[in-house]
């Protein structure tokens, strides 16, 4: 597969990689350490077109093809994931299950702020006693005719507290076990629906991550995306492009701090020469860079999938697998290569670290992808 970037590929790289160096880099560390939520970085990426970056131009996304996408998510992944998290979610979760299985009435009414991040969306799947086992909803959406009126909770919501548009999974009929699962747009202020405290994380700690509880919230009938029952496999295939965003947000994990460790080796001195003249220093950046060229080659195939049409439920969970183990292991190894440096906050490293070990998790753990990986190679 050719990943030559066209000309319009690498001007918006290029955008993205400066905004990061001179939006997202100022304040990194105090809205890390103050877990701030980087809301003017959030307006500015909305003027940029980041928020709705594959949405069609008539609901005013960008209409650019998923290779920018992960493209602009490598870049911004590379300083800030707190802030890239932001608009994966955005982009691949909200607007993408909007625009894709939305009506026109509901396209017309939500997408066009989202797309150009007037407002954000969240996507609520994950329960107390449903991560992993995303079928066991407890949430309930019960058909009231003109409404559905949903009970339940939902926890580790990204964006939960900034957002005002929630695509919220609960279960309408439970004899109908994932058939019979729903996908409604909740808004935030409607009566019954609560948000719970922010959660205080080991990484990404400028995103907000909140639980939200439904009390007998009436959900107009016409809130619902696609036909009756349809939720789950809303889910599986919004998650399925999602996953291609988290892949990317982990390869910029891992390339920024790659990038870090290999500038610090070439000047920092030990027994009279640049460690990266030890093998064991120049060997670990072998690995790294091996590693990330490996991660970036699947984070583009999965990309370009999805751009020409073919399935990418098998291509993206192996890109968001191998990058998410890659960050989780490039930034460890950054981490000691920095030396004592590498422990301390001004050298990046050490938030780098901890914020890829959210990649190995979200959007479906490494384990799980590995389900969705050997099922789909078993059924050939
Ligand atoms: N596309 C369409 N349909 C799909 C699908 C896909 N990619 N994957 C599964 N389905 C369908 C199946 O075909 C099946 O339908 P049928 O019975 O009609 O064939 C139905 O969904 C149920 O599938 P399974 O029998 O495979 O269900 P399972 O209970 O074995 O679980 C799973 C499958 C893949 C493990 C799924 O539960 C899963 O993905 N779990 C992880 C959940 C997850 O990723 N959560 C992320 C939350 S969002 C988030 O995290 C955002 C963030 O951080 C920023
Ligand atoms: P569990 O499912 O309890 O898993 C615990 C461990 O068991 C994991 O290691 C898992 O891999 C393993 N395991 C479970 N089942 C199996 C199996 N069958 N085989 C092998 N191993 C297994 N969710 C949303 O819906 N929206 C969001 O916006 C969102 N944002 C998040 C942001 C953050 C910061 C965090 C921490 C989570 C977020 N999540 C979100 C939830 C996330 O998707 C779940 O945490 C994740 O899917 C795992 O679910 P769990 O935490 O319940 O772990």
């Amino acid at each position: 597969m050719n990943f030559s970037l066209s000309e319009e590929q690498l001007m918006i790289k290029q955008a993205a990689k400066d905004f990061a160096q001179n939006e997202l880099l100022p304040g990194v560390i105090e809205r890390d350490e103050q877990q701030k939520f980087p809301k003017e970085q959030v307006k500015k990426m909305g003027e940029l077109g980041f928020l709705g970056m594959m949405v069609d131009e008539k609901y005013s996304g960008s209409g650019l093809d998923t290779l920018s996408y992960v493209l602009v998510m490598e870049e911004l992944s590379k300083i800030d994931a707190s802030s890239s998290v932001i608009v994966s979610v955005n982009n691949s979760l909200v607007c993408w299950g909007l625009e894709t299985y939305g009506t026109e009435a509901q396209k017309e009414k939500y997408l066009h702020k989202l797309a150009t991040g007037e407002i954000i969306g969240a996507f609520c799947l994950s329960e107390p006693e449903a991560g992993s086992d995303a079928t066991s909803q407890k949430t309930t959406a019960i058909d009231k005719g003109d409404h559905y009126l949903l009970n339940g909770t939902k926890n580790w919501i990204t964006n939960g507290g900034t957002a005002e548009v929630y695509l919220v999974i609960a279960q309408t009929d439970t004899e109908k076990g994932h058939k019979g699962i729903n996908a409604l747009i909740v808004e935030k202020g409607m009566e019954g629906f609560e948000i719970g405290p922010k959660e205080n994380k080991l990484g990404i700690r400028g995103s907000d991550t909140h639980s939200l509880m439904f009390n007998d919230v009436k959900v107009p009938k016409e809130n619902r995306i696609g036909e009756d029952g349809f939720g789950f496999k809303f889910a599986m295939k919004t998650l399925s492009g999602g996953r291609i965003g988290i892949a990317a947000q982990a390869l910029g994990i891992a390339a920024g701090a790659y990038e870090m460790a290999l500038e610090y080796a070439k000047q920092r001195k030990a027994f009279g020469t640049e460690i990266c003249n030890h093998q064991a220093i120049a060997f670990k950046l072998a690995d790294m860079h091996t590693k990330i060229e490996a991660a970036r080659n699947l984070v583009y195939r999965a990309a370009c999938d999805k751009d020409a049409g073919e399935n990418y439920d098998l291509s993206g969970a192996m890109a968001k697998l191998y990058a998410a183990e890659t960050a989780m292991e490039v930034a460890t190894e950054a981490v000691q290569i920095h030396g004592g440096n590498g422990f301390v906050k001004e050298y990046h490293v050490e938030r780098l670290m901890r914020d890829a070990k959210i990649t190995q998790i979200y959007e479906g753990t490494s384990e799980i992808q590995k389900i969705v990986i050997s099922r789909s190679i078993i059924k050939g």
